[in-house]
């Protein structure tokens, strides 16, 4: 059986009661330059460090010259270039990274910070802890659906980048630099076949609030490092944190040092999971809460967390896309939803315009409740490559990604939040279309 009749046999034998999904090949915008920064911006100081301006020709992405200059395994700190300590120790005489602990995790289970330090306070503000602060991205606007996928690239990925294409939707992939060292032609397919979005989901994939400063500085560098030089010299605006775990301390080092906006999301499947030999989900479940959220309210929008990690993971995101379109989300990828549209405050050039409010996001509370229950140690996986037990850096042979046990992740939290997520909605909506 073909890949495509494969795709469709399995999308029609779920779907064979809804009335048949129209594909829209009108509503793809072009791939656009939103997930990389201007030539201008001041990041490109850290990366081109030949004489600016000479058309540096880069190695051909897959090829040994190409990858022989990037630690293979472990984010390495004793090689660091030199701009960007620079950049670090500017930002940090600046005051502008707040000093604040590094958490510790045991076994996987969500970080812990020392006494005295409140994850919900307005200065450590762990997003692990559901703590959101301005300017990082949880929401997307009304009626809109932002598609990201976490983890790749990886083998998994061939299937949905051709289900993408054929589909003409575009996405943004929160990439996993030794997985880029792996799987150059996955990678190649998403930046030049398919033209996605290319965003930072750090070099080994741990827990970033348990890191040092240094630490930190290599796990982003060395992806947007790679990323850089693997696409012509662009430099990606978003990341998203491994697990969700970002702090006031290393946000502000992927925003002061890399100029990167922090990604989290506000629906999880637990996808991750299905294919782990005891997954907290199934594709029958996570078909029912994707019904739920496709059906449902559409402010705020959405923002799924999904992996390009496994066939079962694909695949329950290749499922639910039929919803996406029967019941008339805006689909676009997570870059392209926050840059907005060439439509100055408004979605088109038909729609309605809004004013922009981008002064909302000063007032948005800090803090989002807690609701969902702590992951038993049963459950609770290691991250990738920070295990404490093992001692071993990440084997260069081996992919990395996962999310670990998903039980602490948001998945029944925005329901409760109706007010706060509205707020934030509205303001994004002014920020995109101002
Ligand atoms: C990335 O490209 C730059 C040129 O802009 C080059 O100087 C640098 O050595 C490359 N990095 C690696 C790790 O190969
Ligand atoms: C323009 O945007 C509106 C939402 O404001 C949407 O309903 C409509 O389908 C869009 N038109 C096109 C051509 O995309
Ligand atoms: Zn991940």
């Amino acid at each position: 059986m073909s890949r495509l009749s494969a795709i469709l046999l399995a999308a029609s034998a779920v779907y064979a009661s809804v009335a048949p999904a129209h594909e829209s090949h009108t509503k793809s915008k072009p791939p656009g330059n939103s997930w990389y920064h201007e030539d201008d911006h001041p990041v490109h100081a850290l990366f081109k460090r030949g004489p600016v301006g000479d058309g540096i020709i880069y190695p051909v992405v897959g090829t040994l010259e190409w990858s022989a200059g990037f630690p293979p395994a472990i984010a390495d700190t004793t090689m660091l270039p030199q701009a960007w300590m620079d950049a670090l120790s500017a930002a940090t005489l600046a005051g502008k990274i707040p000093d604040i602990p590094q958490s510790t995790s045991t076994n996987g289970l969500d970080p812990v910070y020392p006494i005295g330090y409140d994850p919900i306070s307005p200065n450590v503000c762990s997003s692990t802890a559901k703590c959101v602060t301005p300017g990082d991205i949880w929401d997307a606007p009304p009626g809109v659906v932002a598609l990201s996928f976490d983890d790749g690239p990886l083998p998994a990925s061939d299937q949905l980048y051709q289900f993408l294409a054929s589909h003409s939707e575009h996405v943004t992939h929160f990439f996993i630099g030794t997985n880029i060292l792996l799987y150059p032609e996955q990678f190649k397919t998403a930046f030049e076949t398919n033209q996605d979005d290319i965003a930072v989901h750090t070099w080994t994939h741990p827990y970033m609030t348990t890191k040092s400063n240094i630490e930190i500085l290599a796990e982003i560098g060395w992806t947007i490092e790679l990323i850089h030089n693997s696409t012509g010299g662009r430099i990606p605006k978003y990341w998203r944190p491994p697990y969700g775990d970002c702090d006031m301390r290393v946000r502000a080092i992927a925003k002061e040092v890399f100029g990167l906006t922090t990604v989290i999301w506000n629906q999880d499947t637990d996808d991750w999971t299905l294919s782990e030999p005891l997954p907290l989900t199934t594709p029958e479940k996570i078909q029912q809460q994707m019904t739920q959220w496709l059906t449902g309210s559409k402010t705020p929008g959405l923002v799924i967390l999904e992996h390009e990690l496994s066939d079962l993971s694909v695949k329950s995101f290749m499922d639910a896309y039929p919803m996406m379109v029967s019941n008339g989300w805006t689909r676009t990828s997570l870059a392209q939803m926050d840059a907005g549209s060439v439509y100055q405050n408004a979605w088109n050039s038909t729609s309605k315009v809004n004013p922009a409010k981008v002064g909302d996001l000063a007032v948005k509370p800090p803090a989002r409740a807690s609701t969902t229950a702590k992951p038993t140690a049963a459950t609770a996986k290691k991250p990738a490559s920070s295990s404490p037990t093992s001692g071993k850096p990440a084997s260069p042979n081996k992919p990395l990604g996962n999310q670990k046990s998903g039980a602490t992740h948001f998945s029944a939290v925005s329901l409760a939040l109706t007010g706060i997520t509205a707020a934030i909605g509205v303001a994004a909506v002014g920020i995109i279309m101002a």
